[in-house]
């Protein structure tokens, strides 16, 4: 059984002032009609697959629930972590609320704020990737790395295993940006697209070897989880003693057990304005306008209206978002920066 497991906990704040905490990016129609939650659900619908598992914050549990009714998609389980401890525990609850019904579920782990042009080339990796994972591999899916992102693992490649992939040689976890340089000169390396085939006994076995702590806390906070509707809530206290950590900190980069298979399908991780412009539709002069915007003489800009008119003109290379509550302008190349803003917002309250 093919189980997708959305993860859906993140903040989204380098998309601030549109991405909120109550409303983060996940849940917004940022690069389409539907919210990339939804777009990431559509995606799996071309699989052989059963009914998806949902990790997310108890506070979102409406908004999910609400997001795949509108889809008439009916989930396995939405679990709702009390608090965020990152990945590697969110893919532990779904491998444990999986294994409930099927020790031999293979879960696929997708990070709910993606976007993938080509469905088709998606499906096929995930159908070559599946006899990899079958055969007990941790099987990350590999991009050909555009610039030396910090933001992202990088994975060196190793021997060919199975028709499609590789043995995962090493894993690293967001280098400093010299080595990151290194290791796209190199053409050994693969971006770590966040994306995870896995069988759900093996990933509880690798995080038990590597962090026992944090599977131990996992376990005991599905042993004692309680249930309503399509909700499943992990003990609070038992989630809450578990340490926080990524899947790729914890276990990709650990384990011996990994294997990579190459990614080609128009793939971006939204993490911030830039990849919105280099993503949407640009006019001539290589602007994007979203909702009710004049741009006179502007290039290179992002410019998005969600509450009133936004005029522009002779500016180059910005983004400006509008909000009811809040404008942000910024330089297009400074928009990692946003993050701070949404930092120093919070302490200054
Ligand atoms: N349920 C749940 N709980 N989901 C979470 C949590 C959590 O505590 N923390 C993060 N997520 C979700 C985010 O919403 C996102 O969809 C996904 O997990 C990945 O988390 P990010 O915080 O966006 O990770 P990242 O972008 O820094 O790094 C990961 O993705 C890169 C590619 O986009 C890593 O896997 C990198 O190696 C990879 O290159
Ligand atoms: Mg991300």
């Amino acid at each position: 059984m093919l189980v997708p497991v959305l993860l859906s906990g993140g903040v989204g704040s380098r998309l601030w002032p549109v991405s909120r905490e109550a409303h983060p990016k996940q849940f917004l129609p940022l690069a389409s009609e539907l919210s990339m939650l939804q777009a990431t659900l559509e995606r799996t619908s071309a699989l052989r697959a059963s009914a998806p598992l949902v990790v997310c914050n108890e506070e979102h549990r409406f908004m999910v629930a609400e997001q795949l009714r509108q889809l008439s998609v009916q989930p396995a389980g939405i679990l709702l972590e009390p608090e965020g401890r990152n990945t590697a525990p969110a893919v532990a609850l779904a491998a444990l609320q999986a294994l409930e019904t099927d020790q031999e579920a293979i879960l696929l782990v997708l990070p709910a704020d993606h976007i993938i042009k080509d469905t088709a080339a998606f499906t096929d990796a995930v159908a070559a990737a599946m006899p990899l994972a079958e055969d007990g591999y941790l099987v990350t899916f590999g991009v050909v790395p555009a610039s030396p992102e910090t933001g992202y693992g990088y994975i060196q490649r190793g021997d060919a295993v199975g028709e499609a992939g590789f043995e995962l040689r090493a894993f690293f976890e967001k280098p400093d940006a010299d080595t990151a340089s290194a290791y796209v000169e190199s053409g050994d390396f693969l971006w770590n697209s966040g994306m995870f085939l896995l069988r759900a006994a093996t990933y509880l076995e690798e995080l038990g070897n590597y962090a026992p702590d944090m599977a131990q806390h996992c376990r005991a906070a599905m042993a004692a989880a309680s249930s309503d509707l399509d909700f499943v809530r992990p003990d609070r206290a038992a989630f809450a003693a578990s340490a926080s950590d990524s899947i790729d900190y914890a276990v990709m980069e650990r384990t011996t057990r990994g294997a990579v298979v190459p990614l080609d399908c128009g793939w971006s991780d939204v993490g911030a304005w830039s990849t919105l412009w280099e993503v949407s539709a640009q006019d001539q002069d290589g602007n994007v306008l979203q909702g009710d915007v004049i741009a006179e003489d502007c290039r290179g800009s992002y410019l998005r209206s969600e509450s009133r008119l936004l005029a522009a003109a002779g500016i180059d290379d910005l983004v400006v978002v509008e909000t009811a509550d809040a404008i942000l302008v910024a330089s297009r190349h400074r928009v990692q920066d946003v993050k701070r803003i949404v930092t120093r917002l919070r302490e200054e309250g």
